[in-house]
């Protein structure tokens, strides 16, 4: 186990009707000028808006809201909400959605925090430490993302078509108001990609050169069981209170670092999926799955007794008689098997975007090497040509 640190500060409020106590965790935590961010309709639809406001009514505070986050949040929405929060005066960010609307909420207080920086230019392309961040808190109604307890938040630059992350201790959310009934109106197609973005947040934490974890890797193991079993519950049933509450818990666990804990984090498979979401707009849980085949029967040589080993213990298949060569492929083949049952694509042909010339491919490895500058990955350190191998392999 290498060394490391853990501090996962969010404090969840699970459970039915938990929203009502929106407004009182908002002004435990500080706030008085709450800068509301929501996505498309969904939050009004369902009310979910209405409620809220009512609650932070009934705690005294002064709000503004923003709508219209779309999945792969632009940075021209999050500069627009940075400059109505700054005109107001938010001092809390309070996010009612998902991981879009969360990483919204995160770029706005980080800009709201500092604004004599450009919240691109320095913190996301250029690095610099966050200095501060304003408060975040969260309404969460889809389990996906994870970003009501992680510690990043992903934008897409809508005139360069990239999109990055930024990592920092501020982007830990204050609390998570966690509610699976809330997740009951969600398309089958986002509960699928919410599966498979789970999934991925662990498997990329799994498939890794430390293999000394044992405590890490049972819990990763237990998770990705979990998600899988209770994954294909909900498929049968979205309002299963049981196996949204299971899919939403996981996915704060999944992503708030406890899975890859005294690891070194391998995270090609997003890396390799965020240039196809930049480029075509695809949804983040499709973009994984249609990449992850390709990226695993790449790299499983690299270390086919890690691969055998997620047969057996995730999918539980049988190791008699069986290589680690030959296990790792059975165990590679169940997980597709599992992404196309959701209906979830397996390679680009089934992806909106379709099969692309070599040219766009070319195109996407230099921009997943920012200009042939950099490698990615951990468990096989993966360089340009590797990655345009890959996504030729996924080029189907
Ligand atoms: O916009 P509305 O109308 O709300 O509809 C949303 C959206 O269309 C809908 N939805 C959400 N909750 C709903 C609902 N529809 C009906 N009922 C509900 N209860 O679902 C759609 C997708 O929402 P989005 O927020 O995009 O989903 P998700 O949570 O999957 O977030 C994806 C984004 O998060 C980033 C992804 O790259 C992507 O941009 N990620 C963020 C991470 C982080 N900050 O830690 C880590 C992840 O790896 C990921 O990169
Ligand atoms: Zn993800």
């Amino acid at each position: 186990m290498q060394a490391f640190e853990f501090y996962s500060p969010t404090k969840i409020i699970f459970g039915p009707n938990t929203e009502a106590q929106v407004g009182q965790q908002v002004a435990v935590h500080g706030g008085s000028r709450v800068m509301v961010v929501y996505g498309g309709n969904s939050a009004i639809k369902s009310g979910l808006l209405e409620r809220v406001l009512h609650s932070l009514d009934g705690a005294g505070l002064i709000y503004q809201c923003i709508g219209g986050v779309k999945p792969n949040p632009r940075l021209s929405l999050a500069r627009e909400g940075l400059k109505q929060a700054l005109a107001f005066g938010a001092d809390f960010i309070l996010a009612i959605g998902g991981g879009s609307v969360i990483d919204t909420a995160k770029a706005i207080a980080d800009g709201a925090a500092n604004p004599e920086c450009d919240i691109w230019d320095d913190f996301w392309l250029k690095k610099i430490p966050l200095p501060g961040s304003l408060p975040v808190g969260v309404v969460l109604t889809i389990p996906a993302a994870g970003s009501e307890s992680s510690d990043s938040a992903v934008l897409t630059n809508d005139k360069t078509h990239e999109k990055r992350g930024l990592s920092s201790p501020f982007h830990r959310p204050r609390f998570a108001i966690m509610n699976p009934e809330l997740t009951f109106t969600l398309p089958s197609y986002q509960v699928t990609c919410g599966i498979v973005d789970i999934m991925m947040h662990t498997m990329d934490r799994y498939f890794n050169p430390v293999t000394t974890n044992a405590l890490t890797d049972e819990i990763a193991e237990g998770l990705l069981r979990n998600t899988i079993f209770y994954g294909r519950r909900a498929m049968e049933h979205h309002a299963d209170y049981q196996a949204m509450s299971e899919l939403m818990w996981a996915g704060s666990l999944s992503h708030n670092g406890l899975t890859g804990l005294g690891n070194q984090p391998d995270f090609a498979p997003h890396q390799l999926g965020h240039e196809l979401s930049a480029m075509f707009d695809v949804a983040h849980g499709a973009s994984l799955s249609a990449i992850w085949d390709s990226w695993a029967r790449y790299c499983a040589n690299t270390n086919p007794s890690r691969f055998a080993r997620f047969a057996e213990n995730v999918w539980e298949l049988d190791p008699v008689g069986k290589d680690a060569n030959a296990l790792a492929m059975e165990g590679i083949e169940a997980t597709r098997q599992f992404f196309l049952s959701l209906n979830m694509p397996t390679c680009m042909s089934q992806l909106s975007c379709g099969v692309q010339p070599e040219s766009v491919l070319k195109d996407l490895a230099f921009r997943c090497t920012y200009g042939n500058t950099r490698t990615i990955g951990s468990f096989r350190v993966l360089n340009y040509a590797d990655i345009l191998a890959i996504y030729r392999l996924a080029n189907h």
